[in-house]
């Protein structure tokens, strides 16, 4: 099959429901059909100033033949987990990296994302009783959206990074130039993660006889590696226990595999376009390069080509919830998104820094529920709390981390609501990148000798491990009393 050079917008639905409005009266403001491609009558925040304009065209056309990443069935079981969750029966897991790398899309770097994943999500279980929803910041986590569009060093000025999706991180003309081609490695290296993750979560190594092992070496030694281990040792136990009542612990699926769904923010609209499928048998389109996807703090605007894109699409939708978002804007953020007060639709991720919580949360809160919605609210402890050490590196404290999670638990008590998960940026990695952990504390000067992230700081295995712990005994004080 060929591909042309001009871009080949993709049909709108061909029942034609979208966007019309058969009940509506007939003075009411009609509003402009959505289509995948309504998004590119609006304005696009944060992209790339692309220079080759065809070879955009060209990565679109192509990337729009290629085979959907995931399948509308796994976007469904996800609502349906969410909706679980959004009615206080689960708890939400969503973690990985900042921006991931092409480079590190190998079999030992997704193992071991999914190595504290798995740990961090057991713990969650163990400490709540409560099913946790996993869902990776991974299998497409490339594009970043930045606070400038050059950086400056020594009098020189080049593009921002933008993640490995659009440029290079070296500060040079060349790597710096956006490359439309890397949409099309976007892809396959997805695709590449995708099927060792779905190896490593179907196969042997998400079963939970393999608790033990998931805990690294260099996590074994710390203080919250001891203390996973003995949380290790009692569900080892509790599988014994099951056996020796007779249940059949070999054949009970859920004890030897997972199910990790993926997301990444959707920045680049072209790409997530040329992904979003039409599903006859639902009527429904799907973004199919990841289950979730969602809209980045800088991208929320309510006339945005983001919001215009993601409010036709039928997969969970997440939105960053910053100091800066109102009750009202996000109110009508809720509305174009979820019109149909759908459980299981929306992902509220309030990302406010510690300290904000008690005065900026409830009005949110309540300005959601009072308007119908029923969004799973989680909380990302991590991008309303870096700031630049006086060593010169973008980090974060655990232990303001800590604090907006205990915040948004309190608020979510005093309110009355279920706080349905939280949003983190972790590596399984033995990495110094945020400052802090009880005994094994990364102090500032540790910071230069393992700062390896892209783009923002990472909990390491350990702070990872450690967090878990308290989320845990946040959530048992809030179900106990
Ligand atoms: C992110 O999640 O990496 C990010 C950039 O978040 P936010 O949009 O909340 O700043
Ligand atoms: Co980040």
């Amino acid at each position: 099959m060929t591909v042309s050079d001009t871009y080949t917008p993709v049909l709108p639905a061909p029942h034609g429901d979208a966007g019309t409005d058969a009940g509506a009266p007939l003075d009411a403001p009609v509003a402009a059909a959505w289509s995948p491609g309504s998004w590119r009558g609006h304005p696009v925040a944060q992209q790339p100033d692309w220079p080759d304009l065809q070879a955009l065209r060209h990565a679109e056309n192509t990337l729009a033949l290629e085979p959907p990443l995931v399948l509308p069935d796994e976007i469904l079981d996800l609502r349906s987990s969410l909706a679980g969750v959004a009615a206080g029966k689960g708890f939400l897991l969503q973690a990985g990296d900042c921006a991931e790398r092409f480079s590190s899309c190998t079999e030992d770097g997704i193992r071991g994302k999914l190595r504290v994943i798995l740990q961090v999500a057991i713990l969650l279980t163990y400490g709540t009783g409560l099913p946790v929803v996993k869902v990776g910041r991974i299998g497409g986590q490339f594009a970043k959206p930045r606070s400038r569009p050059t950086e400056v060093v020594d009098g020189v000025e080049l593009p921002v990074y933008r993640g490995d999706i659009v440029n290079g991180p070296e500060f040079t003309p060349h790597a710096r130039r956006p490359d439309a081609d890397r949409l099309l490695r976007a892809y396959h290296h997805s695709s590449a993660a995708l099927n060792v993750l779905r190896a490593l979560t179907m196969g042997g190594y998400a079963d939970l006889g393999q608790v033990h092992a998931w805990n690294e070496e260099f996590v074994r030694r710390s203080a919250a590696g001891q203390r996973y281990e003995k949380a290790a040792d009692d569900i080892t136990w509790a599988l014994r226990f099951m056996s020796a009542c007779g249940v059949d612990t070999r054949s009970e699926a859920a004890l030897h595999q997972i199910q990790l769904f993926t997301s990444h923010e959707a920045l680049l609209p072209h790409y997530e376009q040329a992904l979003t499928r039409y599903d006859e048998q639902r009527r429904t389109w799907f973004d199919t390069s990841a289950h979730m996807v969602w809209i980045g703090d800088r991208t929320r605007q309510i006339d945005g080509a983001h919001v215009e894109l993601l409010s036709g699409i039928g997969n969970p939708i997440g939105i960053k919830v910053g100091p800066s978002t109102t009750p009202g804007q996000l109110r009508e953020l809720c509305e174009r998104l979820d019109p149909d007060r759908e459980q299981g639709r929306l992902v509220l991720i309030s990302r406010l820094g510690a300290g904000k919580g008690a005065d900026l949360l409830p009005p949110l809160l309540r300005a959601v529920r009072d308007a119908g919605h029923a969004p799973v609210w989680a909380c990302d402890p991590m991008h309303g709390n870096t700031f630049v050490s006086e060593s010169g590196f973008k980090t974060r404290r655990l232990s303001d981390i800590s604090a907006e999670v205990g915040e948004f638990f309190t608020v979510h008590k005093e309110e009355g609501l279920h706080p349905g998960g939280i949003h983190l940026e972790l590596t399984g990695d033995d990495v110094t990148e945020c400052l802090g952990g009880d005994l094994d504390e990364v102090l500032d000067t540790h910071l230069a000798s393992r700062y390896e992230t892209a783009c923002d700081p990472r909990l390491n295995a350990v702070q990872s491990i450690e967090l878990a712990f308290r989320v845990g005994e946040f959530l048992r004080e809030q179900r106990s009393s």
